[in-house]
């Protein structure tokens, strides 16, 4: 029988998992392929700590160039993370001309344009399934699946760890920090959690997504970013009140000549599929113009879920190795050349509903001045709540606007922000509400 060599760098928890799925379901791989999967290397900075997984037939080295120059070795599967020493082995591994598998976002959204002109100049495949929503086949969808469509938008949840955050804080009314500790004992937050807590790992995830769905290059930094860091209890018990959920969402728009993304903490109504995304889960809701909606699902993170995909994609290319072919798809939406280099619709430029909620002094006259400020700057409101008195002191005052743009919406915050009758920062959360005018 065929035998297909693999190495792996980084035996680190997904490089475990990708070990152990290997081995537990070998028989299944091999009946499927028609052909031996064989993990010949696993490459890692410390091979002396136990992993609870068998790897008897690999051998072990903390020499990644063992595993790059072995001839034998055909597939990489880069599982370091990270930007050094990550991008050096896998554009020498592509150098040489092997098919490489890589879970790593970071890498892909910031180098993403040197790493995937090399894989196409050599004519390898460069896999990265895992790198978007862990398990879910994100990648694929866009890239196969979906190929013939054009994207009116895209909506998801792609960053376990702040989901988990806000779902605890939500479903059981415990604050950030504690929920912020349990995640990473869980294992799916990032070596630094500032990646999940500020939206860059989102980011990231939503830079490879971008290019996919609209055959665009995206610089990361053009991406506006919110994190969850400022969203508090207050705010998650007045979206209960008012029948929203809080999630940090990434959305992407066609709007006709340029492309809006932004990633940020969102309100939307509670009974749409993407709020009832809980815990780690990631989502993402696909619109495009001949499918209409689609809607994908599933653990976005975690050692098997994320192996899952990895090996998937080591038997995709496996498979085409068999039949002696090679980029049958290309690594992004289309060849390489074809992306257009485009600058994201600006912030500023952004339309949509806001929620926003001024710490008010509880005097007369106090609402029409702030709702003045609003009108000069073409905002409508659609709603106002305020609860409790606190005589002479400041109260939560929530507003829910009309669309309403964010130039215009930042402007007028920052007048209200200078009334001597406002006592603190207003608070500002965007909506998603296609109900609301
Ligand atoms: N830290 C990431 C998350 C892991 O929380 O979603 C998967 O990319």
């Amino acid at each position: 029988m065929r035998e297909i060599k693999a190495g792996l760098l980084g035996f680190g928890n997904i490089g475990a998992g990708v070990v152990k799925l290997l081995h537990d379901n070998e028989e299944l791989i091999t009946k499927r392929l028609g052909a031996r999967l064989v993990l010949k290397w696993i490459a890692d900075i410390d091979i002396q700590r136990p992993r609870a997984v068998p790897h008897y037939e690999a051998m072990l080295t903390t020499n990644a160039w063992d595993v790059i120059n072995d001839p034998e070795v055909s597939i990489i599967i880069e599982l370091i993370g990270g930007y050094e020493p990550a991008k050096t082995f896998v554009l020498a591994a592509l150098d040489q001309g092997k098919q490489v598998v890589t879970a790593n976002k970071a890498l892909l959204a910031v180098h993403g344009n040197e790493i995937f002109t090399k894989a196409e100049q050599m004519t390898v495949n460069l896999a990265y399934e895992a790198s978007v929503g862990g398990t879910i086949p994100i990648i694929k969808t866009l890239k196969e699946s979906l190929a013939a469509n054009r994207f009116k938008s895209i909506m998801g949840i792609i960053n376990g760890t702040s989901n988990f955050i806000l779902s605890k804080m939500t479903d059981e009314k415990k604050d950030f920090e504690p929920v912020l500790r349990e995640a990473q004992m869980l294992g799916f937050a990032e070596a630094d959690p500032t990646f999940d807590v500020e939206g860059i790992d989102a980011a990231h995830k939503l830079t490879i997504v971008l290019s996919l769905a609209y055959d665009i290059r995206v610089d990361l930094k053009d991406i506006y970013r919110e994190g969850i860091t400022a969203i508090t209890r207050q705010d998650i018990d007045f979206a209960q009140t008012l029948g929203y959920r809080i999630k940090l969402l990434a959305i992407a728009r066609n709007r006709g000549g340029s492309i809006e993304a932004r990633i940020h903490p969102t309100m939307i109504p509670r009974d749409e599929l993407l709020a009832s995304v809980n815990s780690n889960f990631n989502a993402l809701h696909l619109s495009g113009d001949a499918a209409d909606s689609v809607f994908l699902y599933g653990q976005g993170s975690g050692m098997m879920p994320t192996a899952s995909a990895v090996v998937g994609d080591i038997m995709d290319i496996a498979r085409d190795q068999l039949k002696g072919i090679t980029c049958r798809v290309p690594g992004r939406s289309c060849l390489e050349t074809q992306l257009r280099e485009i600058a994201l619709l600006p912030m500023e430029e952004v339309v949509t509903n806001y929620y926003v909620r001024f710490s008010a002094l509880d005097k007369p006259g106090v609402l029409s001045r702030i709702s003045g400020i609003l009108g000069e700057n073409n905002i409508s409101i659609a709603s106002v709540i305020q609860q409790g008195r606190t005589e002479g002191g400041p109260v939560p005052v929530v507003m829910i606007t009309h669309k309403a743009r964010e130039a215009d919406v930042r402007k007028a915050l920052a007048a209200v922000d200078n009334l001597e009758v406002v006592a603190d920062k207003t608070v500002l959360i965007r909506m998603e509400d296609d109900s609301l005018p």
